[in-house]
């Protein structure tokens, strides 16, 4: 799967090595912030490596330390490069609500220059024309509620066959990442490229992206011109073929798409939303098989409202609050990074009372923020009914700053609908459909102690250890 692992949360990853590696070249390029009559507190730099030395080894674990012995604002120096790290909703607000369009840009880091079309794609776009209009394209046409209803037979169809292939390996040990991961990179390719076979050809070109997104592109393009070309109504068509028709019609474009603009868009969407919506779950149900009395409640709950004759269906969400509270939770705790995405300072700034200088790179640290004992009692522990009676876009869209799933502001996640379309389903009609066991891993362990709860890596927060698990049908036969 390494060419749907080089997401934006990869892509920070590998930016933030980068940076750390290239940093007196990428230092050159910033402009040298000028001395602050108010600067954030902070340890004094080196000269050269600046703070490096003090996060390089345990990144997460030395930032959280700075955070208390400075306060929920700190500057940093990685090199010559000014970081401020915000860990407060307060601070979070200021940044991403007061203050959004000051930092409402991405660094200029190597990952989105070189894995991503020379910044094409929306997730690494500098604040301009072009990423406005990606946003307007994404909103208008991409993401609008009757692009994705009109999208819902995909996600029907894609659902029943993922639960189908489970039943069909029910009693074995199946290990659910790897089950997850398909479901979502197959629902969401087909929703992009319309469903023609090419999910066959990704496969088989997954490692080459670039050679993979030229095929696709090309594919369509032979289509459109042929005399067979394909007679798309509102409902089958899929989102390449809206993007190379907007190319087409360029006259309602404010800046025109070229072939890199349409690869770089692809990839936001077919990376973007994979990996994410399939981790929300995979850690939901590691919390849940750590917590049966959990399990129960969601089970009486789908039986209740659903019953065992059928599966659940998208407009049953609003009738399954203990089934939204498990992913508020899920999602509160385990956000996809331990950071937004970077911001990048447009222009000087005063936040919070500090100044912030053009240049700096910003970081909201939504894992500190999930877990901040301010906002959360008990706040490590996984407890759903906190959530009872609240409504989940106000929840996930983070109103008050108290988490962040989907970040906030104008770099919001624009997917963040369709994101939580799959998890919804997904998780509820595993639950609703299966048993779940967990299966010995090759570690030893099978109690609900032994579920490592550890994150992948110092910015990865995906499960460090995968889990086996066994699946039992739990409904009548005919449905699977
Ligand atoms: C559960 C599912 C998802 C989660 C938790 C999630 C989370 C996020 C987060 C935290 C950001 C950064 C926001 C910020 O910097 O303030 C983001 C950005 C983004 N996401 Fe998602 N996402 C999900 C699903 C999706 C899907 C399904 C798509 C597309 C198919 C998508 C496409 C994007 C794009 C293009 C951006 C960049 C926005 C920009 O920089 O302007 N995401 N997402």
């Amino acid at each position: 799967m390494e060419m749907y692992s080089i997401n934006w949360e990869s892509s920070l990853l590998l930016a933030t090595l980068l940076l750390f590696l290239a940093l007196i070249t990428i230092s050159k390029k910033l402009q040298q912030p000028q001395r602050l009559i108010n600067p954030p507190p902070g340890p004094k730099p080196w000269p050269v490596i600046g703070n490096l030395n003090l996060i390089i080894s345990k990144p997460r674990q030395s930032l959280q330390s700075l955070s208390e012995k400075y306060g929920e604002i700190l500057l940093l120096k990685l090199g010559k490069s000014p970081v401020v790290i915000a860990s407060s909703p307060e601070l979070a607000k200021q940044f991403l609500r007061t203050h959004d369009a000051s930092f409402a840009s991405r660094p200029a880091f190597a990952a989105g220059k070189y894995t991503c079309y020379n910044y094409r794609n929306m997730v690494w776009a500098p604040y301009g024309p072009y990423w406005k209009q990606a946003r307007r394209i994404y909103h208008s046409e991409v993401f609008s509620a009757k692009r994705l209803e009109s999208f819902e037979h995909i996600r029907v169809q894609e659902r029943r066959r993922f639960l189908s292939r489970l039943h069909s390996l029910s009693e074995k040990p199946i290990m659910l990442r790897d089950e997850l991961s398909r479901h979502t990179l197959s629902s969401i390719s087909k929703m992009v490229l319309s469903g023609n076979g090419l999910v066959k050809k990704m496969k088989i070109l997954h490692k080459k992206l670039d050679c993979f997104n030229n095929y696709v592109i090309d594919d369509h393009l032979a289509r459109r011109s042929s005399s067979e070309k394909p007679k798309h109504d509102f409902a089958t068509k899929g989102v390449l073929d809206v993007l190379l028709e907007l190319a087409e019609d360029s006259n309602n474009l404010d800046v025109q798409l070229t072939r890199d603009d349409i690869k770089g868009l692809l990839q936001d969407l077919l990376t973007g939303g994979t990996d994410s919506s399939a981790t929300t779950v995979e850690w939901a149900i590691h919390e849940l098989l750590r917590q049966p009395r959990i399990i129960e409640k969601a089970k009486e709950e789908l039986d209740r409202v659903i019953g065992r004759n059928r599966w659940v269906e998208e407009n049953d969400y609003s009738r399954l609050p203990y089934i939204e509270a498990i992913i508020m939770e899920s999602m509160r705790l385990h956000p996809l990074s331990t950071f937004l995405a970077p911001r990048y300072a447009v222009e000087d700034c005063k936040v919070a009372g500090f100044d912030i200088s053009k240049g700096t790179i910003v970081l909201v640290n939504i894992w500190s923020i999930g877990r901040d004992p301010k906002s959360w009692d008990s706040p490590r522990e996984f407890l759903p009914e906190r959530f009872l009676g609240k409504e989940m876009l106000d929840v996930v869209m983070g109103s008050d700053f108290e988490m962040l799933p989907f970040g906030s502001g104008r770099r919001r996640c624009p997917g963040y609908s369709l994101g939580l379309r799959v998890v919804r389903a997904t998780l509820a009609s595993l639950l609703h459909g299966f048993d779940l066991k967990l299966a010995a891993d090759g570690r030893g362990g099978v109690r609900a102690d032994d579920i490592c709860m550890e994150d992948m890596s110092r910015f990865d927060t995906r499960p460090k250890h995968p889990i086996l698990v066994v699946l039992e049908p739990r409904l009548e036969h005919h449905l699977y």
